[in-house]
């Protein structure tokens, strides 16, 4: 057990101890202080990037975590396209990249400095409708719509490489060119989600523009 003493003892050495110890900030502020890091706009690295989106070009200054998608929503106000899950998981977010389709959610707009963009703004306008456009609408290929321009870009990017004979997982014969069948646009469009269930009138729709009985 601790004696009165002991604890006097006890107590004197630590108020020594914290005395010496005071001194150590002392020597510390002493040190030549280290140079921050320089800073920009919001604390984060903004780079440079151009962009043909829909014919025109746009030259943005984008913090370089900045995805494709959101470059043409917040930056570009180009809301056609949609964010759904933000994951890749959905096709909401589908635009052309380079005459190919993309999910604009899955990469960043500076690694894609000089790119051709076509989103669903891009395809057609409401007096002039891309085929595929005009099909969806005649086939009744959405119910809330949410999902249908990323359908509608997928659908056009799938026909196209359908065309350059790019095979898909349903593709029987590697050496042929693949057929335009309902199996394929299914397998094809798999990564968009119709949370609706379009599904049907969406490949009846993509049929038509093909022109095939699928
Ligand atoms: Fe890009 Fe869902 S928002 S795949
Ligand atoms: Fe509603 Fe496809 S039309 S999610």
């Amino acid at each position: 057990m601790t004696t009165p003493d002991e604890f006097t003892i006890s107590r004197r050495c630590l108020l020594k101890a914290g005395a010496a110890t005071a001194s150590v900030p002392a020597l510390v502020t002493a040190a030549p202080a280290i140079a921050a890091p320089p800073r920009t706009a919001g604390d984060a690295a903004l780079s440079p990037v151009t962009l043909n989106v829909n014919g025109k070009v746009h030259r943005l200054s984008l913090d370089t975590r900045t995805t494709l998608l959101d470059a043409l929503r917040e930056h570009l106000h180009l809301t056609g396209t949609k964010k759904g899950c933000d994951h890749g998981q959905c096709g909401a977010c589908t635009v052309m990249l380079d005459g190919r389709r993309i999910n604009s959610c899955l990469t960043l707009a500076v690694m894609h400095e000089g790119a051709k963009v076509t989103t669903i703004e891009g395809l057609g306008t409401p007096g002039k409708l891309h085929p595929m456009q005009a099909a969806f609408v005649k086939h009744d290929g959405y119910q809330c719509g949410y999902c249908t321009p990323g359908q509608i870009c997928s659908a056009v990017g799938m026909l196209g490489e359908i065309a350059q004979g790019i095979p898909s997982h349903v593709t029987e014969d590697l050496g042929a060119k693949p057929p335009l069948s309902s199996v394929e646009f299914r397998e094809r469009m798999s990564g968009n989600i119709c949370r609706c269930g379009a599904y049907s009138n969406i490949v009846e729709a993509i049929t038509e523009v093909a022109g095939v009985n699928a």
